[in-house]
């Protein structure tokens, strides 16, 4: 049976605390709302004294979330804690968070205090949050370089004082794997009243050691990870909550879980590098673009034929709907042909050579062939072949009328003609066409490109539309994006027609 990991979110008081990174309220509560259809168990919302901003987020978060618990965060100051507990008041659970610096680097040169008074107004504060809350945290700052014997003094007296849980950061990100793993293990043996808590982990990246500290403390007993989405945090970030939640996943001979529904992951990190604007890079694990791209013609070919050639997640439990095969000169006919299946397209064996040989003088001039360019490449040759034609396309559009929208399809040499209106003239065109097609299908995205830049350019117009369950992808490209845009809309249509 395997044990619960409590996930501790601090995306939005660790991360938010990132030079450019801040949020608003309103968006604060767009990522706690995301966070808790990921499954975390603990939201920290902010650090409530150390602003108006802050202290408003923690309230109207906690108002707007209802199953995990809120994380405000206090240091051990008194007037700290009251805000604390002030900003908690709506919480359905509420959770302060308070602690100190316990290395020597803190306590002398910070603090300017000495061992026996840190370990007093540790146990002070701990005692002041616990009348305001059940649930108190208390954090040693700087744990990772404190000293294992003073630490276990520290974390005996604040647990004996009330707090429930235990937190163990490594501040600094300095500690080795293994050295964090034994300070785990060093609580667990020495702190006679460590089964009252539960010891988490809060690990910073400086060396780029912050997940495997993390899983190191968890090999060693912790139970709650600290963690933040695409790994966003103090300088070099916080240890990444996706890649704790698969690594466990993964990982079944770990006998530990977590509550994270895998498959949101991929949404909420688009989301908090959208609002932070904080770009996560390619190389990311679990959420980085190319983190399932595949660009050798030998990989592609292993992908191909087996995902788990060369895959050890499956893309889509984390929300991603396939591995990409890059398309380059290195790319062979299968990975050519498997992208065009992907998009919809079938060809014969003579059509794909041709298309390849198109295919291999553009890689020549582009260094990648994304799905804009393959479908440039292969609609030409299906306009010609599909089932529904547009024979003529009018549209009336402007300030001051209903924009309308008259469609001349050819159905298996039948014509048919139509008119409809719309909210603006692609809505009419896309309108008239469901009616003469009669089938109910929603457009799912839309995008337009010119292809130079000039205003006399071709528009390339890409949609996806769903039918029933299945996507399906349509290309159209001419001088009048309407055109282009209705032509994307029927060749999408016509492949369900083809089915
Ligand atoms: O890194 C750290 O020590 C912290 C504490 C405030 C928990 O963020
Ligand atoms: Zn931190």
């Amino acid at each position: 049976m395997s044990e619960k990991v409590f996930i501790f979110d601090t995306t939005l008081r660790d991360g938010e605390q990132v030079p450019g990174c801040q949020l608003n309220t309103i968006e604060k509560i767009e990522v706690a709302k995301a966070l808790e259809k990921l499954g975390v168990d603990i939201i920290e919302a902010g650090f409530p004294i150390s602003s108006p901003g802050d202290f408003q987020s923690v309230v109207e978060i906690s108002k707007a979330v209802q199953f995990p618990t809120i994380c405000a965060l206090s240091r051990a100051v008194e007037k700290d804690i009251e805000v604390a507990a002030d900003a908690l008041r709506y919480a359905k659970r509420g959770r302060i968070h308070t602690g100190i610096g316990t290395s020597d680097y803190h306590i002398f040169n910070k603090l300017n205090s000495n061992y026996e008074a840190i370990i007093e107004r540790a146990v002070a504060a701990v005692k002041l949050a616990k009348k305001y809350v059940e649930d108190v945290e208390f954090y040693a700052e700087d744990a990772g370089r404190t000293p294992n014997e003073y630490l276990a003094r520290v974390i005996e007296a604040v647990i004996k004082a009330g707090a429930t849980v235990v937190n163990i950061p490594d501040t600094t990100g300095y500690a080795l794997p293994i050295d964090f793993g034994a300070k785990i293990k060093y609580l667990r043996e020495n702190v006679s009243n460590i089964d009252k808590a539960i010891i988490s982990t809060h690990c910073h990246n400086d060396l780029g050691m912050a997940t495997a500290n993390t899983l190191a403390g968890l090999q060693n007993g912790a139970r709650q990870v600290e963690v933040t989405i695409n790994g966003i945090g103090e300088r070099a970030g916080n240890t990444s909550l996706e890649e704790i939640a698969m690594i466990l996943k993964s990982h079944k001979e770990l006998n530990l879980t977590t509550g994270i529904q895998t498959k949101q992951i991929m949404e909420v990190s688009k989301l908090v590098s959208r609002l932070m604007s904080m770009p996560v890079q390619p190389n990311k694990a679990i959420v980085g673009r190319n983190a399932f791209a595949h660009s050798s013609g030998i990989h592609q070919d292993g992908v191909l034929k087996n995902r788990e050639n060369y895959e050890i997640i499956d893309p889509a439990d984390v929300g991603v709907r396939n591995s990409s095969i890059i398309l380059t000169s290195r790319s062979g006919r299968a990975a050519l042909t498997h992208r065009l299946e992907v998009l919809g397209y079938k060809f014969s064996k003579e059509q794909i050579d041709d298309i390849y040989e198109k295919f291999l003088t553009l890689a020549d001039k582009k260094k990648e062939i994304n799905d804009q360019d393959l479908l440039l490449l292969a609609g030409k040759e299906r306009k010609e072949t599909r089932k529904f034609k547009l024979e003529l396309l009018q549209v009336l559009s402007g300030k001051t009328v209903t924009p309308t929208a008259t469609v001349k399809l050819r159905i298996d040499n039948e014509i048919y003609t139509t008119s409809a209106a719309g909210n603006g003239p692609i809505d009419a065109a896309f309108t008239a066409v469901k009616n003469i097609v009669k089938k109910r299908v929603h457009l799912e995205e839309f995008l337009i490109q010119a292809i130079t830049g000039g205003s006399d350019d071709m528009g390339k117009v890409h949609v996806q539309i769903k039918y029933k369950n299945d996507l399906y992808y349509g290309f159209g490209s001419d001088t009048d994006i309407l055109t282009a845009s209705v032509e994307a809309f029927v060749d999408a249509i016509s492949k369900i027609a083809d089915e």
